[in-house]
């Protein structure tokens, strides 16, 4: 069953990234940046496969995990799960930080996308708008299994 994790600070995010990931897992990071969380993520992970779309955070990015076996990363939509796989079956973690104040539609498009094709263990959004969402539900009222 998915876990999903939902925070705005991203000081959260980076620790959620060691203490989330075990040591047998295979971890998609999509917006890794220059790649703060993605050297968290590879501390414990098996594999972890970082999307940057940015080239000039890109370049910063590969530079930063030029010595880590266990990170592959590519200059990629997020949304090209082709991408990913290519190289695995199964994921176990994701980790989605398009940008904190980014369109909440886009992270959740990101969400549903891996929801649906891996059901991984753990899903953490970095999202400010979906936070202030999420705290101010008052009740959840489901009729049918989702
Ligand atoms: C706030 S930064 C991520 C910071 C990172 N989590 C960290 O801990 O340093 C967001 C990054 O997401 C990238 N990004 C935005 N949309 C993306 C997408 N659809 N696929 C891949 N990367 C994306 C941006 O280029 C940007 O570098």
């Amino acid at each position: 069953m998915t876990r999903s994790y939902l925070v705005f600070d991203v000081g959260r995010y980076r620790e959620l990234a060691e203490e989330l990931v075990k040591p047998e897992d295979i971890v998609v990071e999509v917006g890794a940046a220059a790649g703060d969380t993605t050297v968290r993520l590879a501390r414990n992970a098996r594999l972890v496969i970082a999307f940057e779309k940015s080239e000039e955070m890109f370049e910063r990015l590969r530079e930063r995990v030029r010595d880590l076996d266990n990170v592959i990363v590519l200059c990629e939509d997020g949304f090209e799960l082709g991408e990913v796989l290519k190289r695995t079956e199964r994921v176990d973690a994701v980790f989605i930080d398009v940008g904190g104040g980014a369109q909440p539609r886009l992270a959740l498009a990101l969400w549903e996308a891996y929801y649906s094709r891996f059901r991984p263990r753990v899903i953490v959004v970095r999202n400010r708008r979906l936070c202030r969402l999420i705290e101010t539900v008052e009740r959840v009222e489901c009729d049918e299994e989702v």
